[in-house]
């Protein structure tokens, strides 16, 4: 298997405990550079491999190659700054694998992005709506709340988010993760738009 583990934004008290047990338990342990490496060696010495500014698809694919066939029988733990979900090294290593096996195995742990510390740090609290990007282009958008998820998936639907997915009571009782929106939800909920 191969696990992107989320490793925070750099203080190693936001490290969270899965991570740490990912990391202790993990076959092997890839980081993609010093910062990553900083926050990931009290636990584990951890293999290096940089991915230098443009050339970071060239060595995702070098990777990926290497790690394939490993993945079926090893755990591999490739632990990123932040979140590994958000402009990761891991996204494009997860690509290139998944190019050369559609059915790897592949799991995310994840992790207090750079963007939640900054808002924490600034006191910058979110209540309407906050945008991640690189390109001020909305690609994914999370709708929280969402208890009128019918109006929201139709308002999302107009707005060309054409793939949606529900998200309803994670790690509760009645968890439910789905593409299909139902009409109402409940408080603990949340849709994702993506437009692609
Ligand atoms: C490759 S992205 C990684 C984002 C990370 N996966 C996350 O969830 O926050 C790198 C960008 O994250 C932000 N970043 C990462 N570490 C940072 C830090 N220590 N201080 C400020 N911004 C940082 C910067 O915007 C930087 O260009």
């Amino acid at each position: 298997m191969l696990i992107g583990v989320s490793l925070g934004p750099g203080d190693p008290e936001l490290l969270t405990l899965k991570a740490i047990r990912v990391i202790k338990e993990a076959d092997e342990v890839i980081v993609p550079g010093e910062n990553a490496e900083k926050l990931v060696k009290p636990y584990r010495e951890p293999r290096v491999v940089e991915f230098p500014m443009g050339k970071g698809r060239e060595v995702a694919k070098r990777l990926a190659i290497e790690l394939v066939d490993r993945i079926e029988r090893e755990k591999i733990a490739f632990c990123c700054i932040g979140d590994a979900l958000l402009y990761s090294t891991f996204s494009e290593l997860a690509e290139e694998v998944l190019k050369l096996n559609k059915n790897a195995k592949i799991e995310i742990v994840p992790g207090i992005s750079v963007v939640f510390s900054a808002l924490a740090l600034t006191k910058t609290f979110v209540k309407k709506s906050l945008l991640i990007t690189t390109n001020f282009e909305e690609e994914v958008v999370a709708v929280m709340k969402a208890k009128k998820s019918g109006e929201i998936a139709e308002k999302l639907r107009e707005m060309g988010y054409k793939e949606m997915k529900f998200v309803e009571r994670l790690f509760m009782d009645g968890q439910k993760i789905s593409t299909d929106i139902p009409k109402e939800a409940d408080y603990f909920s949340l849709i994702l738009g993506v437009k692609r």
